[in-house]
């Protein structure tokens, strides 16, 4: 993993000369004929490669397919196609799975707007919301999509992606792996159609790219290039760049983050002002044993719940000096968030209450700061809370 996200995406830099990911900002390309031109046209609105001139940057861009190649690689997935977000990366799997206006099957928790994208009329999907276990009961004949997240935004629960892709049958599945990152996680590996992820995350890293990408078989990435291309959820080729340029350190700072996030739930759970941790790195918090066998660590992200409920978590969230209150995820500094204030507040209480998202619970999102930094904050906060 390491060596290949040192290199991945990076073959061609040799022969171009270069160093660092070439950024190219054209918006159109000079065609070497007007045959040239429709061949090459003809075959990106298959779905396919240029051949020869991009013609036109809604359609293919350099910088970004190479970014793209390297998610493939760390993916083990045929291809990946980039979006401006992990929004526009879920609509557009929605639309090429045929979900649209469809019956899909999905299990809570889920990030707050991909719940909130499901559940309203925007989109015209009929969704059964169910439990891991009840997604072979919920499957229907004209069930187009099923959809899921594991680790779960924002409780982290775990799904046994085996058994998911086995309950579907013949309905395949759209994985959210954001959580884990392709360093921890590999769904296609297990039967997954697409891993999906809000690239804004730990694959930026820096807290300053908007961007999704999905990985998935040959046929599936043409498919989502034809949607791309027709509705123009385009990734950036400067955030192509910033992200290609994160992808040496991301197993670093995955790892590192990892191992605070790690440390931080054990002295959490011993905290008198907390009365629940989940994190599944914690033991008894993983009774498949998922984590070794699907995943290759807990990750970076935890949840905690207060005993002093809403109003406690609300204080802890003030009171932090060196953590930064702010949602997202997965960057360098360590975020705290209140998930049912913020980032699922759009999906309702009754969706959250499914969910298992409390008034008491906050997210925090390991940074690689010192982790006796991080606890002295944490540790501060709590004791104003408390007193
Ligand atoms: C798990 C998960 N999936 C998808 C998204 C949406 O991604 P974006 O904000 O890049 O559109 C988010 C955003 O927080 C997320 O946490």
């Amino acid at each position: 993993m390491s060596t290949t996200a040192v290199h991945a995406g990076r073959e061609q830099f040799r022969a171009l000369g270069v160093h660092t990911p070439p950024l190219d900002r054209s918006t159109t390309y000079p065609l070497t004929s007007l045959d040239a031109g429709t061949a090459s046209l003809d075959a990106m609105a298959a779905g396919g490669r240029p051949e020869g001139s991009p013609v036109y940057a809604r359609l293919h861009n350099p910088t970004v397919a190479r970014w793209e190649a390297g998610i493939a690689q760390l993916e083990q997935a045929d291809e990946a196609v980039a979006f401006g977000s992990g929004m526009a990366a879920m609509t557009a799997v929605l639309l090429a799975a045929g979900a649209v206006g469809r019956h899909v099957v999905a299990v809570r928790p889920l990030y707050g707007c991909t719940d909130h994208l499901l559940g309203s009329d925007l989109l015209g999907c009929q969704v059964t919301w169910a439990s891991p276990d009840g997604v072979a009961d919920a499957i229907r004949d004209d069930t187009a999509l099923v959809v899921a997240e594991t680790p779960a935004n924002p409780t982290l629960r775990l799904i046994d992606l085996d058994a998911l892709v086995a309950a579907a049958g013949d309905v395949p599945v759209v994985v959210d792996n954001t959580f884990a990152t392709p360093i921890l996680q590999r769904p296609l590996l297990h039967g997954v159609a697409w891993s999906l992820h809000s690239a804004t995350k730990a694959l930026s890293g820096h807290g300053d790219v908007m961007a999704g990408v999905v990985a998935t078989s040959g046929e599936r990435a043409a498919a989502l290039r034809q949607v791309r291309i027709l509705t123009g959820g385009l990734l950036d080729p400067q955030a192509a760049y910033l992200l290609h340029r994160s992808l040496p350190t991301l197993p670093l700072r995955v790892r590192a983050a990892q191992a605070n996030a790690m440390e931080l739930a054990r002295r959490l759970h011993a905290h008198p002002a907390v009365s629940a941790v989940h994190y599944p790195g914690l033991p008894g918090s993983d009774p498949s044993g998922l984590v070794g066998r699907q995943m290759d660590g807990p990750g970076g992200i935890l949840a905690f719940e207060l005993v002093g409920g809403h109003d406690a978590a609300a204080g802890v969230m003030k009171s932090v000096e060196l953590i930064t209150p702010a949602v997202s995820l997965g960057s360098t500094d360590t975020l705290l968030q209140h998930p049912a204030g913020l980032t699922h507040r759009i999906v309702g209480d009754e969706g959250r209450a499914a969910g298992g998202i409390t008034p008491g619970m906050l997210r925090l999102s390991a940074g690689i700061e010192d982790v006796e930094d991080l606890w002295a904050d944490l540790a501060a906060a709590l004791e104003l809370t408390a007193g």
